[in-house]
């Protein structure tokens, strides 16, 4: 559904993604793995058209995306949860999720879904007429994964969900990732939890100073002591 082929993307000078390769298929959950400064966020926001790459090719749903306009991408359905919990801090999380839809023009579609996140996530209808910046962390996360939903993506790609959240959160965020795969979303998802994010993966890449350093069967590599203890290091939880 999703193959990035040999990207490139720079800062200045800096190359902050060198030559990676990735696919995600439709139905799957893939982790991407990796530490602090790896490329990671850089290469996410290159998929989705936030960052120009230099080189390589990005394809999505049978058609060439490279030079897309990150609009037009969300508009394909391949939508990204950016790092930081990011949402329009003085709207309202009712606000917040209508123009998550922007790029839709199906009202009645729009209403529905409203609909259908405020029972996937209770605690946004409860603080519905809410200003965003009121709203916890953890809510707040919510309310940018509902956002994200609101442009009815087939590809999601959420960069670092669980960061900085209270265990029972981040418990409940991987949950939601199990039940929206149940309703037949393709994800992608960035993870410094790299134990709990190969638990609901099917495959994993890990990237380390700009490069695919490894990448595999979620299950082996949660398996494999070696492995997470040298990309991903003893802290790893
Ligand atoms: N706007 C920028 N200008 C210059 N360099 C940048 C910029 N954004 C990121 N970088 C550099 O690019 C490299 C990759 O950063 P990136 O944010 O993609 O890493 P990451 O894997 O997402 O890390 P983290 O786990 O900390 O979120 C880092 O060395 C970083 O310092
Ligand atoms: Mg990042």
């Amino acid at each position: 559904m999703l193959e990035l082929s040999n990207i490139v993307v720079q800062y200045g000078m800096v190359k902050a993604v060198r030559n990676v390769s990735l696919t995600v298929g439709k139905g799957e959950i893939v982790a991407l793995l990796g530490p602090n400064g790896a490329g990671k966020t850089t290469l996410v926001s290159a998929a989705v058209g936030i960052l120009p790459v230099a080189a390589g090719n990005i394809r999505f749903d049978g058609a060439d995306i490279t030079k897309r306009p990150a609009e037009s991408v969300v508009a394909m359905g391949l939508t990204l949860t950016p790092e930081g919990r990011r949402v329009f801090a003085e709207l309202s999380v009712a606000d917040n999720l209508t123009l998550g839809a922007a790029t839709r023009k199906d009202r009645a579609g729009v209403a529905e879904d409203i609909d259908r996140y405020l029972k996937m996530f209770p605690i946004l209808g409860e603080r519905y007429h809410q200003v965003a910046k009121t709203l916890s962390g953890g809510e707040q996360q919510m309310l940018a994964v509902a956002r994200s939903l609101m442009s009815r993506p087939k590809l999601l790609m959420l960069d670092e969900p669980s960061l900085g959240l209270a265990p029972r959160i981040v418990e409940r965020i991987f949950e939601l990732m199990i039940d929206l795969r149940k309703s037949g979303l393709t994800m992608l998802v960035v993870e410094q939890n790299a134990t709990e994010a190969l638990g609901i993966a099917d495959r994993g890449y890990i990237m380390a100073s700009g490069q695919v350093v490894y990448e595999g069967n979620a299950a082996e590599m949660v398996d494999s002591e070696d492995l997470m203890e040298a990309y991903l290091g003893a802290g790893v939880h």
